[in-house]
């Protein structure tokens, strides 16, 4: 296939002026970037709480900790929220973003050779588009590096020789972040009355991990496209690492959009849509998007957590009673990503092939 031309980028390395017509979004598709919401912010959590109740705090032994009721109530009604003392070394995280950043430094030549649009390829660069009905795709102000993240012995040969410290850090870092995913699906399985490996469990034991770095080169009219175009993840849980000092990432709350500004030494984390259908809708997937700035460069590296294809995904048992029917029916995840695809570069609603619809709920 061809390399496509990363066309954000003059010859030079410079950002051009003016955007080119294939970044332009259709008047009611742009950001309105002066309606977002800068008083309101997701919850930051201090993950250095304690998390199991210890019978001398003066609680019952068995209820949720302070801590684990804060994520909980993170996850009911903004579906993202922020970690800080989350327990992985800064150093690492810094050395790790330092990586990316030397990653989109590569020649353009270099960069374009990993670039695909093969949806079945494990490792590679692509560039987001929108399908526009009655004209041509939009493309995103946005490059992506998405590779598998662990076991490390699986997916390191497949990545890129250059830059050497890509190769050396991720690895570490993947095993930092498995144990993070693993600690928070227990604090999110307790948050849902659950036993506490039931979520990891039910992702399943070989779950399908996807790294997705980002960069959003300076834009020279942010109100006229998008870094990434609004969507929910697809996996289950997603570990956002940020550059510090570059805000972009906003989300939904009640109707408007709230931005997700950098906490030093924080991790963002949402829900993806396994664990609005695993919760029964109690937990939730939120729309997001990243919109650019004039100014800065800003990067992003996400962790996906998911199920793998042969995984049943479906309302946990617990969780369903007269009171609370099934939202979902189960399906293969399989099924899940065969409709993702379908659905690529619209505005997607693939959960919501699987709702199921109860008398008297309609329309709630
Ligand atoms: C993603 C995503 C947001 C960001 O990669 O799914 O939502 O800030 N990224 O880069
Ligand atoms: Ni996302």
């Amino acid at each position: 296939m061809e390399a496509k031309p990363f066309t954000f980028r003059s010859a030079n390395g410079t950002t051009p002026l003016t955007l080119s017509s294939n970044f332009i979004l259709p008047k009611d598709r742009r950001p309105l970037l002066s309606e977002v919401l800068t008083s309101a912010s997701i919850p930051i959590i201090d993950m250095s709480e304690q998390e199991q109740s210890s019978g001398d705090d003066g609680r019952a032994h068995g209820e949720p900790s302070p801590l684990v009721q804060k994520i909980s109530q993170a996850c009911e009604e903004f579906g993202f929220f922020q970690i800080i003392n989350h327990g992985v070394p800064r150093d690492l995280c810094r050395k790790m973003m330092t990586a990316v950043a030397q990653f989109f430094q590569l020649p353009p030549e270099e960069r374009a050779q990993l670039f695909s649009e093969d949806p079945t390829k494990p490792v590679k660069i692509l560039n987001y588009n929108l399908k526009i009905e009655g004209q041509e795709k939009v493309s995103m102000w946005s490059e992506s590096f998405s590779h598998p993240w662990d076991p490390v012995d699986d997916f390191a040969h497949l990545l890129p020789t250059n830059p050497p410290l890509y190769k050396e850090v991720v690895g570490e870092y993947a095993k930092e972040i498995g144990a993070l995913v693993s600690r928070l699906l227990r604090l999110l399985s307790r948050g849902l009355g659950l036993e506490e490996d039931c979520l990891q469990k039910r992702v399943g034991e070989r779950p399908r991990l996807r790294a997705q770095a980002n960069m959003y080169p300076p834009c020279p009219d942010p109100e006229q496209t998008l870094g990434l175009a609004v969507h929910t993840d697809l996996n289950a849980l997603t570990v956002l690492l940020q550059s510090e000092g570059v805000s972009g990432l906003q989300v939904i709350k009640d109707g408007k959009w709230v931005a997700v500004d950098p906490v030093p030494n924080a991790f963002v984390i949402n829900l993806g849509d396994q664990i609005q259908v695993l919760s029964n809708g109690r937990y939730k997937s939120v729309h997001h998007r990243a919109v650019t700035n004039k100014k800065m460069e800003r990067m992003s590296l996400a962790m996906f957590y998911g199920p793998n294809k042969d995984t049943i995904i479906g309302p946990i048992e617990d969780l369903v009673d007269e009171e609370h029917p099934p939202l979902y029916r189960s399906y293969h995840f399989a099924q899940y990503l065969d409709e993702f695809f379908k659905q690529m570069g619209t505005r997607r609603m693939v959960k919501e092939v699987f709702e199921l619809r109860h008398q008297g709920l309609c329309g709630s």
